[in-house]
């Protein structure tokens, strides 16, 4: 898919009424979250959601997440909610956790890709939920990042990726959690996942103890992003299991992350903990990117808790498909 310019530079801005009021003129503006920074029109306007898709060059068939200031607000955009995915709103929201929920008709096919459910996230992030308040919007906004990149976890990410294709970029610090919301389908029997995050199944089975994982058959037919290349920075990713596994000769062009010590690469992060692993990941992609590393290692770890997030970004991240 190709991206369409606006004609003009990005204005970076940390006043959230004015980004507001340009929201409303259907204006394309980024914001911060805690999972990652999203690119956000106002979820209502066709002409708006639409200019999200020519923006960031994404494929037309894969569905926004809609963001609501309040969970009360669910009602407005989802109709015969099921009682378990009442309990998640309650124990989760505001949170990094999406609900696929049957939609109401007012919902433009542009925001939900045709489809007769619509995704609802309510961010747990002082300034986008200031923004989405003070729009009195729902903010359609998918990662703010080109297609098929690493998702941006910090304004000068949106920048490197959107300047000249977005209105407005709203600061923020970096984001707290470095992984896009698990994304959980509601319209059915029981809550399935598809698309893991921060918040795991685990979490998930504490609250309805049937939420289930996705089957592969069912993710394709349910998940449309699930579909699409995803997270691929300029440089190679390789899964490794631990630093030691990386060949010798290649630490000058090469990069590792992870949570073991001893590699001797050009660049390397080891974190304390998975989560940091995880809040760091996609800013060391573009970190690598900028210092022209050909190589970025990466372990792999456990796929439990966020682990399970984690291993799904690096697998694709990996992929060449
Ligand atoms: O953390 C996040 O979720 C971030 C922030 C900005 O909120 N947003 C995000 O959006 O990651 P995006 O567009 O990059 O990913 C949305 C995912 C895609 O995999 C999409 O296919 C899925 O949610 N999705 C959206 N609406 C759906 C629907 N009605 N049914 C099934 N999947 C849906
Ligand atoms: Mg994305």
């Amino acid at each position: 898919m190709s991206q369409h310019p606006i004609g003009r530079q990005t204005v970076v801005t940390d006043n959230i009424a004015f980004a507001a009021a340009e929201l409303r003129l259907g204006k394309l503006i980024a914001f911060p979250t805690e999972t990652v920074f999203g690119l956000g029109a106002d979820a209502l306007n066709p002409t708006a959601v639409q200019s999200i898709f020519s923006a960031k060059g994404r494929p037309s068939n894969n569905p926004l997440i809609v963001h609501i200031s309040s969970v009360e607000h669910i009602d407005d955009l989802a109709k015969n909610i099921p009682a378990y995915a009442r309990e998640l709103c309650a124990a989760f929201f505001p949170g990094p956790l999406t609900l696929v929920l049957p939609k109401r008709d007012h919902i433009p096919d542009a925001t939900t890709a045709g489809l007769d459910t619509v995704a609802v996230r309510m961010p747990d992030h002082e300034i986008a939920r200031s923004f989405i308040a003070e729009s009195n919007r729902f903010i359609a906004a998918p990662s703010a990042n080109r297609s098929g990149r690493p998702s941006p976890t910090t304004w000068e990410a949106v920048f490197s990726d959107l300047n000249g294709f977005i209105d407005i970029i709203l600061k923020g610090d970096q984001s707290r959690v470095g992984l896009e919301s698990t994304v959980v389908d509601c319209s059915a029997s029981h809550p399935v996942v598809l698309r893991p995050g921060s918040i795991s199944l685990e979490d998930l089975q504490l609250v309805v103890p049937s939420s289930a994982y996705s089957t592969e058959a069912a993710l394709l037919a349910r998940s449309p992003g699930t579909r699409h290349k995803h997270y691929q920075p300029e440089a190679q990713v390789r899964l490794v299991g631990h630093p030691s596994e990386i060949p010798i000769g290649e630490s000058e062009t090469a990069a590792f992350i992870g949570i073991s010590a001893g590699a001797t690469t050009e660049l390397t992060l080891v974190a304390g903990s998975v989560s940091e692993y995880a809040h760091h990941l996609f800013s060391f992609f573009r970190t690598c990117e900028n210092r022209g590393v050909k190589t970025i290692y990466c372990e792999t770890i456990p796929k439990n808790g966020i682990g399970w997030a984690l291993m799904d970004r690096l697998e694709r991240a990996a992929s060449d498909t």
